[in-house]
């Protein structure tokens, strides 16, 4: 044995003598984590790269993610598969009493009304939505314009032109509050004579609920104060029944306030909203029954957006700065909309009412998204909804022809370059933010210990 080898013998004897098995097997394990790291790296990086491709190419997901095709036809379907549109207008024909028939706007067409009273006459066992309806709306309908959830709006007709004078203090007995009760009769027995197609919605997550199982949401609105026999009383009654919204007018004013009427220059009563208004108000609110501002007069609305706790809705108006009539939202009060603690929160849902969207003959898919983008420029792309008011008119836009039409608005806003969150919020997300806002501000309020109003119409004598 050489020096040298003895040396290296020592020096392998040396490295022998430190060989520690507990440090090998902490090498090992060493090398085995780094390896370890390598593959659950490689892992996540695969992973993020596969979500990523779902999220922004993938166009099988739809909705809010996937990519959405170029095509904008195609993109709406995509979109509307995943975010079915929730309208906050539909007058279903079977319920339209014949008292539109006095209307003004309705006697253009004098057909309609008159099918629905003729026919139908309230007759539920007579009607059958699945089967092509005269009118805008019907079940096949509905499922093609990927309808997810509606108002169905109970409405009777005010005085104007109505035949029936309630008198100027609107004290005369009137049969409003009964129909509208027949009104919500014939909506909760049409809801429940398709129970695989509509479900009863009361709130936010009941609409959800609905359209997670492929339903169509259906909560109901009262369109008028007048339809509340000048009673806050009434309208804890209606919440009962299952109302979430009520318009504070029509088209003439009530014993709670002002409307905007359907040509310029209608005098005002109240100067916007009464004593009784503004109790109304807070009724609704500690219910959680929307104040809906559509037909209202400027001061009206104004005074109800500061007012109001919860937030609001227009639930078929559209922008009076693209089409100049009175029942159009001017854009001094579109700016009183928003997020902002100086503003309230609030969805303007457009109608399609041919004659509040253009001059005659301009009404399309186009003019009425002009009133959406511009409600958007003005209030924000939050604040803007789907309205409609089908079967509540007589004609329609080119385009929009019934409720198997929305997707074409869609497309259209697509091609204009909303993107599909601004999209989602416009089919329904918007509204559904606002119903969970009231929903909430109610529960405070009730949590806080508000008592139901007892405020009374001051010139009633009989109580
Ligand atoms: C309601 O409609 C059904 C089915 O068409 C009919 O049999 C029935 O007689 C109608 N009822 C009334 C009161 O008109
Ligand atoms: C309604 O009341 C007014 C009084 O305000 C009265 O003059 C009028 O005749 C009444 N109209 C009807 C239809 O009862
Ligand atoms: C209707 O639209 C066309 C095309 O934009 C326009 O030229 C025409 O002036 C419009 N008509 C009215 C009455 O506004």
């Amino acid at each position: 044995m050489t020096a040298a080898s003895w040396q290296s013998g020592e020096g392998n004897l040396a490295r022998d003598t430190d060989y520690n098995p507990l440090d090998a097997a902490a090498k090992r394990e060493r090398r085995a984590t780094s390896v370890r790291a390598v593959v659950y790296g490689a892992l996540t990086i695969l992973f993020v790269v596969v979500l990523l491709v779902m999220l922004f190419f993938w166009e099988g997901l739809g909705g809010y993610i996937g990519a959405l095709p170029k095509d904008p036809q195609k993109a709406a379907q995509r979109l509307l598969e995943a975010a079915p549109v929730i309208v906050s207008y539909i007058i279903i024909l079977c319920i339209t009493r014949h008292d539109r028939l006095h209307i003004p706007r309705m006697d253009t067409s004098a057909n309609l009304p008159i099918l629905a009273r003729s026919i139908y006459s309230n007759n539920v066992s007579a009607i059958d939505l699945n089967q092509p309806m005269p009118g805008h709306v019907d079940i096949p309908r509905l499922r093609e314009g990927k309808v997810g959830g509606f108002f169905w709006s109970t409405y009777v007709a005010c005085p104007a032109g109505a035949g029936l004078d309630e008198g100027e203090d609107y004290l005369n007995a009137t049969w409003r509050v009964r129909d509208t009760l027949e009104q919500i009769d014939v909506a909760q027995l049409l809801i429940s004579k398709y129970p695989e197609t509509f479900s009863l919605a009361l709130s936010s997550a009941d609409v959800k609920l609905s359209i997670s199982r492929g339903k169509i949401a259906s909560l109901i609105g009262v369109e008028g104060g007048h339809q509340l026999g000048n009673s806050i009383a009434v309208l804890r009654q209606y919440f009962a029944l299952g109302v979430r919204y009520v318009t504070l007018t029509h088209v003439c004013h009530n014993a709670f306030a002002d409307s905007c009427g359907l040509s310029p220059g209608m005098e005002p009563r109240w100067g916007g909203l009464s004593p009784l208004g503004f109790s109304l108000i807070e009724e609704m609110n500690r219910l959680g029954v929307l104040v809906d501002l559509s037909h209202t007069s400027d001061e009206t609305a104004k005074q109800a957006l500061k007012y109001t706790k919860a937030p609001v809705i227009w639930s078929h108006s559209s922008a009076r700065a693209v089409y100049d009539v009175p029942r159009n939202v001017p854009d001094d009060v579109l700016e009183m909309i928003g997020i902002a603690p100086d503003k309230t929160d609030a969805v303007v849902m457009v109608n399609f009412a041919p004659h509040f969207v253009a001059e005659p003959g301009n009404a399309t898919v186009q003019t009425v998204a002009d009133h959406v983008d511009h409600i958007a420029k003005i209030a924000g792309k939050k604040h803007v909804g789907l309205g409609s008011d089908f079967d509540g008119i007589s004609d329609v836009p080119v385009g929009l022809e019934d409720v198997s039409k929305y997707p074409a608005l869609i497309a259209e806003l697509y091609k204009r370059g909303w993107n599909r969150f601004e999209l989602v919020g416009l089919t329904g997300r918007n509204l559904l933010r606002i119903m969970d806002k009231a929903e909430r501000t109610a529960a405070e309020l009730q949590t806080s210990g508000m008592v139901p109003i007892m405020a009374l119409y001051d010139k009633r004598k009989d109580l």
